[in-house]
């Protein structure tokens, strides 16, 4: 599939729910009560039938997100689903791994690829206070996930000044050290808990300054289908990437479109346009119908988000589509 601005998407981003054990602010405000009800959920032979239809159009990777994927209970089973779909190549999954220390093997044993980890800090308080989480059941699911051959295992740190911007070095030393691959992202205005991080905002030149007085950073590839511009760490095995959607946003090489819990499909992060895959499903639509109904909204694709220009826009939380 190719959008209007010549770009090619075959990456489809699935929210298998949008609930979530941790409360990150940035992401997820206590305050949220508007949660997808369980009746609109998709069911896995729902979600594989979509899945295929995308995967005939050229879609090779999807990427189970949340929410907090784990704690959907059929998540064994939609991956089980998805992962002989036909044409697919990579079924990946990011996870705030509080509840992988137990579900790492099987979750590799359905499919699963590779795993994305969020991690904003390695101090048990300040981790508390972020996430709302306990970090050793973190660091379990890590080690988990480890011991399971996922790799690499990319964190996902999300920097916040004041708040865990002085970790970054510690966490520079943990990935290391566990064999992983550090990411550095930007906050996003994305609902309310997003556009509050923004105060907290630190452009991400600044971390990869500081780096360079520590470490000889030289450009190096990664596998993956994102946007992130990822450095070797001295001659280690180390690499470490940064995804700065405000600071340089990456909307030209744009490759992926996201699907919610209830099968919207969001032709962008940054703005509201959306197919609503999922009523059209349940109204008995075939496969040619829901074909053709991607077809137009790939057609209409955004060019880009405005994350400067006009910070307040998105209001649904990041949760709804995992990022
Ligand atoms: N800004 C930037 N990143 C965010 N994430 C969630 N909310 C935001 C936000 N407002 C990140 C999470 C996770 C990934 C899926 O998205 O930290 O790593
Ligand atoms: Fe949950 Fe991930 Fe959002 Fe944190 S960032 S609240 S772990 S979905």
């Amino acid at each position: 599939m190719r959008d209007p601005f010549g770009r090619h998407i075959h990456y489809l981003r699935l929210s298998v729910t949008d609930r979530c054990d941790f409360r990150c602010s940035y992401c997820l405000p206590r305050s949220h009560r508007d949660f997808v009800t369980p009746e609109q959920w998709l069911g896995a032979p729902d979600l594989r039938r979509i899945v295929a239809v995308f995967a005939s159009l050229g879609v090779s990777h999807v990427r189970l997100t949340g929410g907090e994927p784990l704690v959907r209970r059929e998540l064994g089973e939609i991956a089980t689903a998805l992962a002989s779909v036909p044409g697919l190549r990579e079924l990946s999954l990011s996870t705030n791994a509080s509840r992988l220390a137990t579900c790492a093997r099987p979750l590799k044993s359905a499919g699963v690829t590779r795993l994305n980890i969020s991690l904003d800090s390695l101090d048990p308080d300040n981790f508390r206070a972020l996430t709302g989480g306990q970090l050793v059941h973190v660091l379990a699911g890590i080690d988990a996930a480890r011991d399971a051959g996922f790799a690499p295992i990319k964190i996902n740190m999300v920097v916040m000044r004041g708040v865990n911007d002085h970790e970054v070095d510690a966490m520079v030393d943990f990935c290391r050290d566990k064999g992983l691959t550090l990411r550095f992202i930007e906050t996003m205005p994305i609902g309310t808990g997003g556009q509050q991080a923004q105060r907290h905002f630190v452009p991400l030149a600044e971390v990869e300054q500081r780096l360079r007085g520590r470490f000889r950073l030289s450009p190096a590839a990664m596998h993956g289908s994102g946007p992130a511009r990822y450095f070797r760490v001295d001659d280690s095995e180390l690499r470490i990437g940064f995804i700065t959607p405000q600071s340089q946003h990456f909307c030209d090489t744009c490759n992926r479109v996201r699907m919610s819990v209830d099968g919207d499909l969001y032709l962008c992060l940054g703005q509201d346009n959306r197919v609503t895959l999922g009523s059209m499903l349940r109204a008995g639509a075939s496969d040619a119908d829901l074909r053709a109904a991607i077809l137009e909204g790939v057609a209409h694709k955004p060019q880009r988000h405005h994350f400067l220009d006009a910070p307040g826009a998105i209001l649904r939380p990041m949760s709804a589509l995992g990022g």
